[in-house]
């Protein structure tokens, strides 16, 4: 009686060779534009290769069971959806048809722009606009919308430390921004001051 084993390395088994996500670019309030290299495969051919996106928080806190989005045979794409004001920790893991996905942890960061209506109006809203709206002696200042505050002249687009919308903030007692309003504040404006 005789017998022989035949020990093969099942090459389905192997994921794709891949060097992780390269950048990160912020496009706007809720968008970041990915880019990468392609991943090599022993059997999948190049536009056959999915790559999931992994998105957190917090720093290497990505859930690897669910990716945000996958994309199938590009090096690079655009994540929409996003918050505004929002740092994301991103990576991004290339996978075979066999579903054999490789398993780096390269993290790229991105913080998307900081929005006029999600964040800075609110907070007008809260702490200027009793005395500072359409209505009633406004003393030249209206924080009512978009439009309004930037005829009243007192923001001066990447320029915080010039604009009043960030100076004069303190001015009145009932009227003043926490640290965190104030931080969100000065980005809006150094931003570009854009309707967002
Ligand atoms: C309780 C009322 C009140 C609140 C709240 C208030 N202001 Fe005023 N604000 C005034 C009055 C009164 C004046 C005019 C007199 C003065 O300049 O102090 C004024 C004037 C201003 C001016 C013009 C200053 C100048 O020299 O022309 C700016 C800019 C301004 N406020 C910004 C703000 C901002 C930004 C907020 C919110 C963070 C705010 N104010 C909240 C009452 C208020």
């Amino acid at each position: 009686m005789s017998s022989s084993f035949v020990v093969a390395m099942d090459s389905s088994l192997t994921p794709p060779e891949f060097s992780g996500l390269a950048s990160a670019t912020t496009l706007g309030t809720n968008s970041i534009y990915l880019a990468w290299d392609s991943a090599v495969d022993d059997e999948t051919p190049s536009e056959a290769i999915t790559y999931n996106v992994y998105l957190a928080t917090q720093e290497g806190e990505q859930n690897y069971d669910l990716p945000y989005e996958s994309i199938v045979g590009s090096v690079e794409m655009t994540l929409a959806g996003l918050d505004s004001r929002t740092n994301y920790f991103i990576v991004v893991r290339a996978q075979d048809e066999d579903g054999s996905e490789e398993s780096n942890t390269i993290g790229q960061q991105a913080l998307t722009l900081t929005s006029y209506s999600v964040n800075v109006q609110p907070t007008l809203n809260n702490r200027c606009f009793s005395c500072h709206s359409s209505f009633g002696n406004n003393y030249g200042v209206d924080v009512s919308n978009y439009n309004n505050l930037m005829n009243s002249n007192i923001v001066v687009p990447f320029d915080a430390s010039s604009s009043e919308l960030s100076t004069k903030g303190n001015h009145h007692s009932s009227g003043w921004y926490n640290s965190t309003e104030q931080s969100t504040i000065d980005t809006w404006i150094n931003e570009g001051a854009l309707e967002n």
